[in-house]
């Protein structure tokens, strides 16, 4: 996603600070929250449709929004201070270092939605599916946590479900197309929104990271 720079974004930010997370530390998300409750983390989660959309409809769950570039993220603090929704916090970080901000199983849920395709082979290793980001998420997610994942991006889908299935992954409920799929409980992100009016078609599939599914 690629915005005009906006300098006036660093300061007008601080107005959402209570949905901004600061010098998060892992293990301490529960700490943040001041509750405890089961953690979903977005990555990439770019203007905030998707994880403000989920969050008011599931109170009960911590949310948590990482996003690389601040000239975006504004827009997601933006919708989750409007909507006061005090289940979610959005990070200024890059997915590279998320080891840093959780500790081994504190994860629940993992999404990435419609992440940036690389689709060079030499570019792999940045897809936010590759195997090296992978091994982190193993990290951070507990026992039977999940990775939801969706793209319009087929190539990127082929190359994703490779690399799930022969790091021994579990998958379920793979979606060729989405919208056609029957599925309910879809929440549309900004991206998906795009590229389904343009009549591109959204592939998804959840992943699953249980001890069983690796041997
Ligand atoms: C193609 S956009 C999709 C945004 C949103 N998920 C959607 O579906 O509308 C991908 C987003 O991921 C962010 N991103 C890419 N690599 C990242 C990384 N390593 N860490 C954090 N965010 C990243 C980009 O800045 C961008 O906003």
């Amino acid at each position: 996603m690629r915005l005009r720079k906006k300098p006036w974004i660093k300061e007008a930010i601080k107005e959402y600070e209570d949905v901004l997370a600061a010098n998060p530390q892992g293990g301490k998300w529960n700490d943040v929250f001041g509750r405890v409750a089961p953690l979903y983390v977005e990555l990439g989660t770019g203007k905030g449709r998707f994880i403000t959309a989920l969050a008011a409809r599931h109170p009960e769950i911590n949310f948590v929004g990482i996003e690389a570039q601040l000239d975006v993220l504004y827009y997601a603090a933006q919708k989750a201070h409007e909507q006061r929704l005090s289940n979610v916090r959005l990070l200024h970080f890059d997915v590279n270092n998320i080891l840093e901000i959780f500790s081994p199983g504190e994860v629940d849920r993992v999404f990435i939605n419609f992440c940036d395709p690389w689709p060079k082979k030499r570019h792999a290793k940045r897809r936010l599916t590759n195997r090296w980001f992978l091994d982190k998420y193993r990290v951070i997610l507990a026992e039977g946590g999940e990775l939801y994942f969706k793209t319009d991006n087929e190539r990127l889908f082929e190359a994703s479900l490779n690399e799930f299935a022969d790091t021994g992954l579990g998958l379920r409920n793979i979606s060729f197309d989405l919208h056609n799929s029957g599925y309910q409980d879809n929440i549309m992100t900004e991206y998906e929104a795009k590229f389904s009016a343009l009549g591109m078609k959204i592939y998804r599939t959840e992943v699953i990271f249980a001890k069983s599914a690796e041997q």
